[in-house]
């Protein structure tokens, strides 16, 4: 049994969560900061670590209230020590410090990535373990990753460029959507053909399973800067269906190629791109042919939060994997 505070503030959203067992989701707060980075077109690390000072303490305040714990009656406090913006990261620690030096509360220092990872096992009609595939999707990542254990892990393919949320965030500005990308190209998608235009899927020679997305990135900029030229209008939804298409296929290809190649019988699927609808769609689909089953967290556990930095966490109580005082933001910290 445990009762643990995660605290996530890696990027541009401060987020605290109380997740009872590793399962149960008691209180999930997310304060994003989307709107203030909008007009900049992206993240500013510094504006991102201010609001995250002015937020910090009132968004743990409601995660505990809406929990309807205090914090005595924790059992742990989790938070993102890396990768991430080294200002924003050291807002979060900063706080867990503070609280968990107040009341002698443990404190665990939890990898962003293997938090997304963790989001797999918040409660659901498929309760995962490992062994499995994991295909982490997210703005700044994008790996196949063989879970060996809750605290395993193996990488068989990354990317050797661009992180597929980064392409979705370029495509996405290319074409006039704006930011983020990702759930802007999903909801254009819905109303193109993904047929339309043929951009490249790059596959590696022989076994390789890393990705490369700068290929199909630039390819779509070439398409659109064409139609511009020839004073044509550009078709977005076509466009964002045929681009959303081609990545995905290669996403879906090389993860079942994976889990064939390690006789998994599961695959799961994390980060932020990891809520794209036709992912989840194919990748549930073109599994299930082969009879692997898929799953994946609720929409609002792909994108960042602490229910997820939480759940890693548990897993870390249990093994008393506790950080000290000297615990520090590890901003490049890698999952191995
Ligand atoms: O995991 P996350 O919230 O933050 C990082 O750790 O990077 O991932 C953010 C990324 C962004 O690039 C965003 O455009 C992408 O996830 N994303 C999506 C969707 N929702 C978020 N990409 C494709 N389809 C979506 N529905
Ligand atoms: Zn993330």
């Amino acid at each position: 049994m445990s009762i643990i505070l995660g605290i996530e503030t890696s990027c541009d959203e401060t987020a605290a969560a109380v997740v009872r067992d590793g399962a149960e989701v008691l209180s999930n707060v997310i304060s994003s900061q989307i709107d203030i980075h909008r007009i900049y077109g992206g993240v500013v690390p510094e504006i991102a670590s201010r609001h995250h000072l002015d937020l910090i303490i009132q968004v743990v305040d409601e995660a505990l209230a809406t929990a309807g714990v205090k914090l005595n009656d924790l059992d742990a406090i989790a938070v993102t020590y890396g990768p991430g913006l080294v200002g924003a990261l050291l807002v979060g620690i900063s706080a867990a410090k503070g609280l968990s030096w107040a009341s002698g509360i443990p404190l665990i220092g939890v990898n962003h990535i293997e938090g997304h990872i963790a989001a797999n096992y918040i409660s659901s009609d498929i309760r995962l373990a490992p062994p499995y595939i994991c295909l982490v999707v997210s703005g700044g990542h994008s790996h196949i990753v063989k879970v060996l254990d809750f605290d395993k892990f193996e990488v068989l393919g990354r990317t050797r460029d661009d992180a597929a949320g980064e392409a979705f965030d370029k495509v996405a500005r290319t074409i006039g959507l704006g930011y983020p990308g990702g759930p802007l190209i999903d909801k254009a998608a819905q109303s193109g053909n993904s047929s339309a235009i043929q951009f490249p899927r790059v596959k590696f020679e022989g076994d390789c399973l890393d990705f490369s997305f700068s290929g199909v990135k630039t390819a779509v900029i070439n398409y659109i800067h064409n139609l511009e030229q020839k004073g044509e209008a550009i078709p977005v939804s076509d466009v964002a269906a045929s681009f959303q298409k081609a990545v995905v296929d290669v996403l879906t290809d090389n993860t079942i190629s994976a889990a064939i190649r390690t006789c998994s019988s599961d695959i799961a699927i994390a980060g932020g791109v990891a809520s794209n609808s036709l992912l989840r769609s194919e990748m549930t689909r073109k599994a299930g042919l082969k009879g692997i089953r898929v799953s994946y967290p609720a929409p609002v556990y792909c994108t960042d939060n602490a229910a997820m930095i939480a759940v890693a966490g548990h897993y870390k109580f249990l093994r008393r994997e506790v950080a000290g005082s000297d615990l520090n933001a590890v901003p490049g910290l890698k999952l191995f």
